[in-house]
């Protein structure tokens, strides 16, 4: 079951808050703030939830200014009171940052507009060369080191029935023909598909939510077929966190009960063990009525955990949720 997010800057890049949007592309939103410096007071994001700048990719982290640059360009030609500006990201809530999701302002200034930014000068004799010598090295030893962000790339694996592969555009009408049976979409969270433009939705969301750095990975595969080379389900993996992992599935309803959601899961499975040295945990919850869910769970090892008492709310309805996981170290791992 996939969690839903709570971040207002996601919702509002989600459209399920307004805002005063004035860029989007694939990768970043743009919207006015809503407690602006000055009149065209506007923030970047990446579409990508990442809390800090040291989370994002250095492409990524590039990819914030070169927006930022562009926007300015239209601000300071828009006719808005522009006369310099400051561009500033606040990274972490000691230095500012008020909401968890990373972000650059671009604040227009002018002559008199009464703002500045809060530095007090030192006395630079508490700074002699020496004492400045050694602050550097400290930095350039870090910066020596290889880029922390090592990525894995999504792998294709194989089982005895199955291929399961990142997704593709050519998988839009299979998609679209699992996704819109009613009893597939029962127990999670998302509706079924109604219109071929919501499983390309989905296609977007799984390109935009796909992450490949370790530690923090997020895959979703297509269930592909061997025998018909049909995609009939899918089944994602994600690292809550470094020692975490989780996995979500859903199947094509005339294809339930022949073992294929157990095949799937399995092979994820032992891919993460195998591969993530860090990983102890990887877990999995249903909705308690679930039952063929629960059975998978158990067919791969899992054990019950227990139950989480009207811990979500389903399409309306508050319902009980079961938690299953097999650790490391234990249970055969
Ligand atoms: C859950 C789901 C992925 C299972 O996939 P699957 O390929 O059918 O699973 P498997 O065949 O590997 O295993 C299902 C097991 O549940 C059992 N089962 C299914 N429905 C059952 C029921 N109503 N009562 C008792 N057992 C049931 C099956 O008999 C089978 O167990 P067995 O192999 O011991 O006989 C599939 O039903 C599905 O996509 N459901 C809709 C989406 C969903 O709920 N996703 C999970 C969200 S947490
Ligand atoms: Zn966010």
């Amino acid at each position: 079951m996939e969690i839903i997010l709570s971040c207002i800057f996601c919702r509002i890049i989600d459209k399920q808050i307004p805002a005063s949007i004035i860029y989007e592309d694939e990768k970043a939103v743009a919207f006015l703030d809503i407690h602006p410096i000055n009149e065209g007071h506007v923030l970047v994001v990446l579409k990508r939830h990442e809390e800090r700048l040291s989370g994002l990719s250095e492409d990524e982290a590039g990819y914030l200014l070169k927006i930022g640059r562009k926007l300015l360009k239209a601000i300071q030609e828009s006719g808005i009171k522009c006369e310099g500006a400051n561009l500033f990201l606040s990274d972490g809530p000691t230095a500012g940052q008020e909401v968890m999701h990373s972000h650059l302002h671009i604040a227009p200034r002018f002559e008199g507009d009464g703002q500045r930014v809060g530095f007090i000068h030192s006395d630079p004799a508490q700074y002699p060369r020496a004492r400045l010598d050694q602050i550097a090295t400290a930095i350039t030893d870090k910066l020596a080191r290889p880029d922390k962000f090592e990525t894995i790339t999504q792998p294709t694996l194989e089982t005895k029935r199955l291929i399961l592969r990142p997704y593709r555009e050519s998988d839009l009408a299979d998609i679209f023909a699992y996704a819109s049976h009613p009893e597939v979409s029962k127990f999670v969270p998302w509706e079924a598909h109604i219109a071929i433009e919501d499983s390309k939705k989905f296609l977007d969301l799984v390109k935009l939510s796909t992450r490949t750095i370790r530690d923090k990975l997020y895959y979703v595969f297509a269930v592909r077929l061997k025998e018909s080379g049909q995609v009939v389900g899918s089944i994602d993996f994600k690292n809550v966190n470094p020692c975490i992992g989780q996995i979500d599935y859903a199947l094509g309803f005339d294809f339930w009960n022949k073992g294929i959601m157990s095949e799937a899961a399995e092979a994820i499975r032992d891919w993460a063990f195998e591969n993530l040295p860090k990983m102890v945990r990887l877990q999995a919850f249903c909705v308690a009525d679930n039952v063929g869910s629960s059975r998978v769970m158990e067919k791969i090892g899992m054990t019950r955990e227990g139950m989480r008492r009207k811990a979500f709310v389903l399409k309306g309805n508050p319902v009980d949720l079961i938690d299953y996981a097999i650790v490391r170290d234990h249970e055969g791992r």
